[in-house]
């Protein structure tokens, strides 16, 4: 196993002195060279779980493995290993995109003979070649993201954690985003990347790790998670209020299970509806037939949204 987290708790104090657990009774295993997607809404403890993996902050409870190191008393070794590409964007304004590389290419230790081929190559990966001489403060959103990616690259880690990787971006960054992860995927480098975007889960991950506060609520390849918890297709029925609750009524006494997305009510596992129920469901609205997805697992099995 490339990461593996047993039982692990993260309590904080908030203003008023109660104790939350941003993390609380988490267990997780990524094996080697998979592309791990860790899904859940704002709040989940994806960060933590992220600061946890590399000693940024300790937890409270349970133990936690990295690449053969026990963390966080072997951190240092174990972050040696790794890459990391944190939520909040840290890169140092004043200097070059370049400089920005080599700070982080010289504090990870890249033999100072392979420096200069490390930057560049890290460069290539963002495609940032061209801007290399740039100053971080003059670069657009999308790069100064591509470019906290590639210093979380520099020195070739064989495990890259990403947290919300393409929060915020507009979608032709995030695809280039997600074609540099797809990258390090095919390389077989160890991936976990949080999000809460479901399309990114399903498009990049290999396998998904739903969390729900502060756990792993259920893991699986997408289409296993889907198929267990939301079955194949689903019918979003648009309606006036009550339509909708007789709706929800009729599907639940059929054991199919619903929920509420503003005016439209879904009714999940709907390849199981009888065509005599089918008849009365759908009298005389709007109705949508899609295939199930990740965000209605999550919502069957939480009540909540992700994104
Ligand atoms: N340093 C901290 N002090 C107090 N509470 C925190 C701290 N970091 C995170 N939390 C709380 O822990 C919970 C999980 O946060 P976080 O790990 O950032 O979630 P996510 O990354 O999934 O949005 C939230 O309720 C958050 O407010
Ligand atoms: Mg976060």
């Amino acid at each position: 196993m490339a990461i593996t987290l047993r039982d692990v708790v993260k309590r904080y104090s908030d203003r008023d002195g109660t104790q939350i657990a941003a993390v609380d009774g988490l267990t997780l295993e990524v094996p080697a060279g998979m592309c791990l997607g860790l899904l859940g809404p704002n709040g989940a403890g994806k960060s933590t779980t992220m600061r946890l993996l590399t000693a940024q902050s300790r937890a409270d409870e349970g133990t936690i493995r990295v690449l053969g190191h026990d963390i966080p008393s072997e951190a240092k070794q174990a972050r040696a290993l790794m890459g990391v590409v944190p939520q909040t964007d840290n890169l140092d304004e004043e200097l070059t995109v370049r400089q920005n590389l080599e700070v982080f290419a010289r504090l990870y230790r890249v033999p100072r003979a392979g420096l200069r081929e490390a930057v560049d190559r890290a460069l290539e990966i963002a495609q940032l070649t061209g801007r290399a001489e740039a100053r971080a403060v003059n670069l657009s959103g999308g790069m100064r993201r591509r470019l906290l990616v590639a210093r979380g690259l520099v020195h070739s880690p064989r495990l890259v954690l990403l947290d919300e990787p393409t929060v915020g971006l507009d979608p032709q960054v995030r695809a280039d985003l997600w074609g540099l992860i797809a990258g390090l995927r095919a390389d077989g480098v160890t991936v976990l990347m949080s999000t809460h975007y479901i399309e990114e889960a399903e498009r990049l991950a290999d396998a998904c790790a739903l969390m729900s506060h502060g756990r792993v609520i259920a893991n699986g390849t997408p289409a296993e998670l889907i198929a267990e918890h939301a079955g194949d297709r689903v019918e979003e029925h648009e309606g006036p209020p009550d339509r909708l609750a007789e709706i929800e009524g009729l599907a639940r006494r059929a054991g199919l299970p619903t929920r509420r997305t503003g005016p439209t009510v879904s009714v999940l596992r709907a390849e199981r509806i009888p065509p005599s129920l089918g008849e009365a469901l759908t009298n005389g609205h709007r109705v949508v037939r899609r295939a199930a997805n990740l965000e209605d697992v999550f919502v069957v099995l939480t009540g909540e949204t992700v994104e």
